[in-house]
């Protein structure tokens, strides 16, 4: 790791006043290039007070999302173990693609403080704007075939509500098969795209907007669409997010490649299953039918009661799922 994100990281976890000392021991470097990288620091917007015979303290960390931030906190075996840092790119998605074909290694993530061509589901674009939200792309090179795929979004869907009950403390729930939701309202979406070579994954590619500090909703998605600033006040940092998100799908993703399918997941994912128990309107081309939402299964389907009290598997390619009253 580079002096910058390693003092960071020393900075961050100690909490306290670190002598110059220590950190020059430790780097063998000079006092003036410990205080280079501290002022350098200032510079990009932590707020680091030096005390004379104490050293640097840490005293507030803001919102900031660069290489060096991501690279001080994330310590994952392969999850971001790479990783790319962007302020501005078309789409994480293209970007985790190309690297995917150019051969980058499993874990692979690309970050974005901004996308110009962020890409949604259903050819849809993704408001991407610039120092508010999350959007990265992991790369995958699972060794499962591709009919196991869609149980990596899934999984997905799961790590980022896991990680805004750790990081943030707040309840985010799952609207099936893959929409974060917080109070009926949607703050993030997944993209998985898989390429496909005969009967094997090449690579896959899991791509996460999420709405963390935006303070206006676009007008066109008000009504759908919400941010964690939104619902509770508070704002997030973002890169100690993605770090969480990060670190809860290295596991969760490990369970799946394990056990390959969702075994050792439906529980936790039913229980933030917002559909669960409530009436849901099946979309499927075959016609539109209603029913209870259960739950889902170890295939990662919706299991739904239907009027005559049998239970339909629903595979999440071919339909989607709407409330009665409303998007979830
Ligand atoms: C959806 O429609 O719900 C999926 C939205 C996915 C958006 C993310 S933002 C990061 C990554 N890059 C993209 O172009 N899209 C995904």
């Amino acid at each position: 790791m580079a002096m910058k994100s390693e003092i960071l990281t020393f900075l961050r976890e100690s909490g306290d006043y670190i002598s110059g000392q220590e950190l020059c021991d430790h780097f063998h470097v000079s006092r003036t290039a410990v205080w280079k990288v501290m002022k350098q620091l200032q510079e990009e917007g932590y707020v680091i007070e030096a005390v004379r015979n104490r050293g640097y303290m840490l005293v507030e960390n803001p919102d900031v999302l660069s290489l060096n931030e991501l690279k001080s906190r994330i310590r994952n075996r392969w999850a971001g173990k790479e990783i790319y840092f962007y302020e501005e790119t078309g789409s994480t998605n293209a970007d985790a693609k190309s690297l995917g074909e150019a051969g980058a290694p499993h874990g692979t993530v690309v970050v974005a403080d901004k996308q110009n061509a962020g890409r949604g589901r259903r050819g849809r674009t993704w408001e991407s704007p610039a120092g508010k939200d999350i959007y990265f792309t992991i790369l995958l090179r699972p060794e499962f075939p591709p009919d196991k795929a869609a149980g990596l979004t899934l999984a997905m869907a799961l790590s980022v509500v896991q990680a805004i009950g750790a990081e943030c403390s707040l309840e985010a729930g799952i609207k099936w098969p893959n929409d974060v939701v917080m109070n009926g309202k949607k703050i993030c979406g997944i993209l998985t795209e898989m390429s496909v070579e005969r009967d094997y994954i090449q690579h896959v590619v899991t791509g996460v907007g999420i709405n963390v500090n935006l303070e206006v909703m676009p007008e066109e998605i008000r009504e759908t669409a919400t941010s964690l600033f939104l619902e509770s006040g508070k704002k997030t940092a973002r890169a100690a997010l993605l770090q969480a998100v990060l670190k809860k799908f290295e596991q969760n993703y490990e369970k799946y490649a394990r056990d390959l399918d969702m075994s050792s997941m439906v529980a936790d994912y039913d229980a933030c299953l917002v559909n669960r128990d409530s009436q849901v309107r099946i979309l499927d081309p075959k016609g539109e039918w209603e029913g209870i939402a259960r739950g889902i299964n170890a295939s990662g389907e919706l299991l739904v009661e239907n009027q005559a009290g049998e239970t339909v598997m629903v595979y999440a390619g071919e339909v989607s799922v709407r409330g009665l009253y409303g998007y979830v």
